[in-house]
């Protein structure tokens, strides 16, 4: 694809060679990311970034992420801050919105809304999760933490074995992976959930018209043995009609050291986009994993500041130029 000036809106729009790409330039990210160096490539570029839907790492890593090529962020956040409560249409925010900025990254609850806020703007739209549809950059973070995961295993994402555990059925971050792995060969995707949040259809024939295996069940513990990947999800309970609803399934997989240690290989990664709910009532990815090496949760979430650069890059057309505008960092930094 034509990367320059493009809007990223689903993972329909990749091709195979356009997420090595990515992942090629996610690469020559991370001496910036690890604030070895600093670039200013994007000095006067302004990332208007609208997140009408709650977001811890999303909205701060896109953010973080304009900053760190030199960019700067301008922020709306909450559907109630925002001109969208006084009855403003999703079009008119993006006319506006896109006379103020060079590109633009947006969360809304409801599915399609970012396509079309899109059609309506003049500069790129980066889908930032649009209800339970999909959550591009998400699945692209997931999938270069599975390949750089499986690096010393000496594995690749084709063969992949991932176990997805949890809400399914809403979960815009699985819809989103399985599509990408729709672009690799041969790979095994065990489907864990309550028979209610189970993967839509669409998604699943996908799967299997791409010539993956899928096997789907309710039960935890004999699914996850032979798989290199369990990506463990949160129950989506603000797409329920109801807390009662998402407090049936809240608490139904849970993983901890003990399931771990006696299902799984010994190294198994862990996987989750997080938030996890660590309430007891949910505690669906337990904190006595936190010492575990192959817990790859906040090494995953860390991925998300070098592939949302290099996805800036790309957009905006200066990925060949971030080294040419490299300087060294004046201040102290743990770990350089
Ligand atoms: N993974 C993810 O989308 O997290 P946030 O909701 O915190 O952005």
């Amino acid at each position: 694809m034509k990367f320059t000036a493009s809007h990223i809106l689903s993972i329909a729009q990749f091709e195979r060679v356009d997420i090595e790409h990515i992942f090629q330039v996610a690469d020559r990210m991370r001496p910036y990311a690890n604030r070895q160096k600093l670039t200013r490539v994007l000095d006067g570029a302004i990332l208007g970034n609208l997140f009408f839907e709650p977001s811890t790492r999303t909205r701060i890593s896109f953010g973080s992420a304009f900053n760190l090529l030199g960019g700067e962020v301008r922020e709306t956040t909450g559907l109630s801050n925002s001109a969208l409560a006084k009855g403003e249409s999703l079009q008119d925010t993006a006319r506006v919105l896109s006379g103020y900025s060079d590109v633009i990254a947006m969360r809304h609850p409801e599915n399609g809304s970012v396509a079309e806020f899109a059609s309506a703007s003049r500069v790129p739209v980066v889908n930032g999760g649009d209800g339970s549809n999909e959550h591009p950059t998400q699945a692209l973070l997931d999938l270069y933490t599975i390949q750089s995961e499986l690096k010393s295993q000496k594995r690749n994402i084709d063969g992949l074995r991932i176990a997805m555990i949890g809400d399914l059925r809403y979960g815009r971050t699985v819809h989103s992976l399985c599509r990408l792995l729709c672009l690799f060969n041969n790979v095994k995707a065990v489907l864990i959930s309550p028979g209610e949040l189970k993967m839509p259809d669409a998604i699943v024939e996908m799967m299997e018209s791409a010539g993956h295996e899928v096997v789907i069940s309710d039960q935890l513990e004999p699914n996850i043995t032979d798989v290199d990947i369990v990506y463990s999800t949160r129950i989506q309970e603000e797409r329920f009609q109801s807390q009662q609803e998402a407090d049936l399934y809240r608490g139904r997989f849970r993983l901890n050291n003990q399931i771990y240690t006696k299902h799984c290989q010994p190294n198994t990664v862990i996987m989750h986009p997080l938030p996890r709910d660590s309430r007891v009532s949910a505690n669906e990815l337990d904190v006595d994993l936190d010492a575990n090496p192959n817990l790859a949760i906040f090494r995953q979430a860390d991925n998300g500041i070098v592939i949302r650069m290099a996805l800036f890059a790309l957009i905006l057309d200066v990925a060949d130029q971030v080294d040419a505008h490299a300087r060294p960092v004046n201040w102290y930094t743990p770990g350089r």
